[in-house]
């Protein structure tokens, strides 16, 4: 094996941020009320939002869920409102709500019935989705009504009805509803897809944000589960589009450390941040979080970056990492996360954040300054908490490993079954540096692994070694900047990781290095890219 080592210090340069839409911010309805929504209950939680301030800090959605329908008029197709639960209609809560200068959120279901009517008996959600009424219901809700947000489920998209058995193809859906929503003029809306997974890059032309897990319910247990479902679709959130883990429970029964972990990986990994709590009772413990400034402008950072793992730990616990501010710069915010029942001490070396020391330490969380720290930060951490820090170090280091986890997969999907429609996915295996990888990559030419900014810090020769599983397979092949691509032999040799080796010349500054193939991949584990020079034999 060779030896590599380099250092190379990224100095010289600062890459300035797209000017991307941040993380949807506000309150919505259903964790509380579920379908017992009202009139009252939704002008006392928008006033309170002000009331309390945290309107003024940037939680500006008041979004109405699942429960406000009355079924629909058969003649004129006409969806009508539940009168018992908003006797004057919804018009007047929304000018309320943009009275209050805020924005109002809807809900819909792309199929027939919404998920109240399946979930929670309530009758007069039957027929009330946007299947067969796109343009009609865009039209009231956009036009007439005066909504900015809507969020659309699909329980009556798969679900069979009581008299109908739809099994609709969510892509089209999703699309039709979209293009709906462009033909009202606004060019203001924002689309929420609620089909509880990743559901292909076809997303990020339709929405703002996707849920990827099913729902949340106020338990440590469901919080957990859903930070382990979104550790490795990072690289799924782009260009002003992210993974929606749902709406938050802070405030309810969780304990005040499961709260912060829940808020604060939340706000790391650039969730959608929908108050769920009642907030016209909110303790002062609950309001001091959701109103933390250092932990929302991680969240609202302007780079809308969703952190990594930078390493998944012994113990159980997880370190992440993301950049802040600046692509490439020397401050970044940093996540230790203890998952497990049990106290768990997680230390990491500056390096390892691609930082040198001595680094400035500020605890987000908590809100204080930390004592600098020279080359390695030490972390306890009781059951189930999570201490978030940003640090400024002397210098940023290259990041020289990119973990295929972390990258962008063309055709990623969690809706079929990926070898059925070729789709590449996810696997765990105890050979893989932290104990995932990217399998089935390759066949199709979308079907590619992207690590979409590799940032090179000076002009010159690098080289890039890809870590993948034995396999004897065709040839694959590497492209920086979508340039020549470069073959690699897959070689089996027993169980060990193998290396394939390719030498680019590059430009300082962001690349895109890419792999792909007419066949299917070796399971690709992670490239290192380091400066040639420093390359020892
Ligand atoms: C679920 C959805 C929840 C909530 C509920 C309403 O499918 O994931 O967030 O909207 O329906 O019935």
């Amino acid at each position: 094996m060779k030896k590599l080592t380099f250092i190379t210090i990224i100095t010289t340069f600062a890459l300035s941020a797209g000017a991307f839409e941040t993380p949807t911010m506000g309150w919505s309805s259903w964790n509380t009320y579920g379908v017992n929504i009202n009139d009252s209950v939704i002008r006392s939680q928008a006033d309170a939002m002000v009331k309390t301030g945290l309107a003024k800090i940037g939680y500006n959605h008041i979004n109405i869920d699942d429960g406000f329908q009355g079924g629909r008029d058969e003649k004129t197709g006409q969806l009508l409102i539940n009168r018992n639960r908003f006797p004057n209609g919804l018009k007047p809560i929304v000018d309320h709500i943009h009275k209050l200068g805020l924005k109002a959120g809807i809900y819909s279901d792309a199929g027939e019935n919404t998920c109240g009517n399946y979930f929670d008996n309530d009758s007069l959600s039957v027929n009330v989705g946007l299947l067969g009424h796109e343009a009609q219901d865009c039209d009231l809700y956009f036009n007439q009504l005066g909504f900015d947000f809507i969020k659309v489920d699909y329980c009556g998209g798969q679900i069979p009805s009581s008299h109908k058995r739809y099994w609709l193809d969510t892509r089209e859906r999703y699309e039709k509803i979209h293009q709906a929503m462009l033909a009202t003029g606004r060019d203001d809306l924002r689309l929420n897809v609620c089909r509880w997974a990743y559901p292909g890059a076809w997303v990020y032309d339709v929405a703002s944000s996707w849920r990827m897990s099913g729902d949340i319910n106020c338990s440590w247990q469901r919080v957990r589960e859903i930070i382990d479902e979104n550790l490795y679709l990072s690289g799924f959130a782009r260009n002003g589009h992210y993974n929606d883990m749902d709406m938050l429970e802070v405030g309810r029964t969780l304990t005040q450390t499961e709260d912060e972990t829940h808020f604060g990986l939340w706000c790391m990994m650039s969730s959608p941040l929908l108050i769920g709590c009642d907030v016209t009772t909110l303790r002062p413990e609950t309001f001091n979080l959701l109103s933390n400034p250092d932990l929302i402008a991680i969240n609202q950072d302007v780079l809308g970056k969703q952190a990594y793992v930078v390493r998944a730990d012994s113990t159980g616990g997880y370190t992440f990492a993301r950049d802040i501010k600046e692509r490439g710069g020397k401050e970044r915010a940093v996540a230790f996360y203890n998952p497990t029942d049990s106290e768990i001490r997680l230390e990491a070396e500056l390096s390892e954040f691609d930082l040198i020391g001595p680094a400035k330490v500020y605890d987000a969380l908590h809100r204080k300054k930390m004592p600098d720290a020279k080359s390695t930060i030490s972390v306890t951490l009781s059951p189930h908490a999570t201490e978030i820090y940003t640090l400024k170090g002397k210098d940023r280091l290259m990041r020289t490993i990119y973990e295929a986890e972390t990258a962008f997969l063309g055709k990623y999907q969690e809706l079929h079954d990926p070898h059925f429609v070729g789709s590449a996915y996810h696997i765990r295996d105890p050979r893989l540096r932290g104990g995932v990888g990217v399998a089935n990559a390759g066949v199709t030419a979308d079907n590619d692994i992207v690590f979409e900014e590799v940032i090179i810090p000076s002009d010159g020769s690098y080289r890039v070694s890809i870590h993948y599983l034995p396999k004897k397979t065709s040839e694959f092949y590497i492209s920086a900047d979508d340039e020549q691509g470069y073959a690699i032999s897959p070689t089996e040799n027993g169980d060990d990781i193998m290396v394939g080796e390719i030498d680019f010349e590059l430009n300082k500054g962001v690349h895109k290095i890419r792999l792909y193939s007419g066949d299917v991949m070796p399971v690709i584990d992670y490239i290192t890219i380091e400066p040639k020079s420093t390359v020892n034999f």
